[in-house]
């Protein structure tokens, strides 16, 4: 997108999102956030980041990170973020998000940060590491958004909490200094908005589970993605419905709707008298499918290190730009005396 693209879609509503390129995105990134970062594009001013800077809460080893970003964006290019429409940028190169961050610190309560559960589940997988970063990271994520004035922030529902309290944030900082930052809304979607663990339906699919057959990767190949859905845990009742108790079950009607946007009554009654084996086979040949192209498109992208960097760094330029404006407008009204 050009800048003046990017002013002449001042009018349409804003978007913003971002993912952390850290390992392996999953079908629970792509169907609970990135399937609707690209229906937007159409209809929305979509601005879309890597989140380098949150990433490293946890530690990094150098060399694998930067290959993991240089992976996340090609991969994201391929699930169809298209620079000529949206802003897509590394967060690290635009160095707005880090210094509003700072600023943001300085209006949330620690009791806040503390009732995190992301911040509770991270610091007891990484005792060795309850950083402070950890810790303030919902802070980094509001100056994330706010800086662009986001009306809307597609996410999963793991998200809920941190966009609640970037809303709690902006309208705080607005309450003191007046109308500084708008207050975005949520756009979480009906389906695959929190798709589970393969093995453990009951917690969420992470990136970062130890069983790498309880998540299926946007770059499995094909074979993996079937058995690992032929493995998927489900329950001994033989019986495709959506119900209490049936966790597995529930989830790969999720995944299945979320992929061939059928309902959950079209899904029971497509596998009326039929048994879990069929029905998984079905859930994984429908995610083959759905990834398929993205696949082919990432593995051209990936080549092409000069063509990622063309997108990012001119994504990035504008991103600075736009987001200048707000933390100006924040800093003066706290009384910092301009450069
Ligand atoms: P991250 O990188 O953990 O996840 C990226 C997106 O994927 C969604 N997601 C899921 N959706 C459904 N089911 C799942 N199992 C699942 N796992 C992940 C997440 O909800 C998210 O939308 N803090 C953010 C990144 C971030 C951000 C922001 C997001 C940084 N700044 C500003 C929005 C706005 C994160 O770690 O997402």
């Amino acid at each position: 997108m050009s800048e003046q693209t990017a002013q002449s879609q001042e009018r349409k509503k804003v978007i913003f999102s971002a993912i952390q390129p850290t390992g392996t995105i999953t079908l629970g990134n792509y169907l609970g956030a990135l399937k609707n970062w690209i229906k937007l594009q159409e209809d929305f001013n979509c601005i879309y980041a890597l989140a380098d800077l949150h990433a490293i809460t946890v530690r990094q080893e150098p060399a694998k990170f930067r290959a993991n970003i240089y992976e996340a964006y090609a991969l994201l290019l391929a699930c169809g973020v298209d620079v000529e429409k949206s802003l897509f940028f590394i967060q690290s190169h635009v160095s707005t998000h880090a210094q509003l961050a700072w600023i943001l610190n300085c209006y949330t309560q620690f009791g806040e940060l503390s009732r995190m559960t992301q911040f509770k589940d991270k610091s007891a997988k990484h005792s060795d590491n309850i950083n402070a970063g950890l810790f303030t990271y919902p802070a980094l994520m509001a100056a994330d958004i706010l800086l662009y004035q986001a009306d809307l922030v597609p996410v999963g529902a793991d998200q809920k909490q941190h966009l609640e309290l970037t809303r709690n944030i902006a309208e705080r900082f607005n309450g003191i200094y007046g109308n500084v930052f708008k207050v975005p809304d949520g756009y979480i979607p009906k389906t695959g908005a929190r798709v589970m663990s393969l093995q453990e339906p009951a917690k969420k699919m992470s990136k970062s589970d130890e069983n790498i057959n309880s998540y299926v990767a946007v770059l499995d190949k094909p074979e993996v993605i079937m058995k690992k859905f032929k493995r998927a845990v489900t329950d001994s009742e033989a019986c495709v419905k959506y119900g209490e108790g049936k966790d597995g079950i529930n989830n790969l009607m999720g995944i299945y709707s979320a992929v061939t946007g059928k309902t959950y009554e079209e899904i029971e009654k497509e596998f009326e008298g039929k048994g879990y084996g069929d029905f998984k086979t079905a859930v994984g040949e429908a995610v083959v499918e759905e990834l398929r192209p993205v696949q082919e498109r990432f593995s051209q992208f990936i080549k092409d290190k000069a063509y990622l960097k063309e997108c990012y760094e001119k994504s990035a330029q504008i991103a600075e730009k736009i987001s200048q404006r707000t933390l100006d407008k924040a800093v003066k009204k706290i009384g910092f005396v301009l450069k």
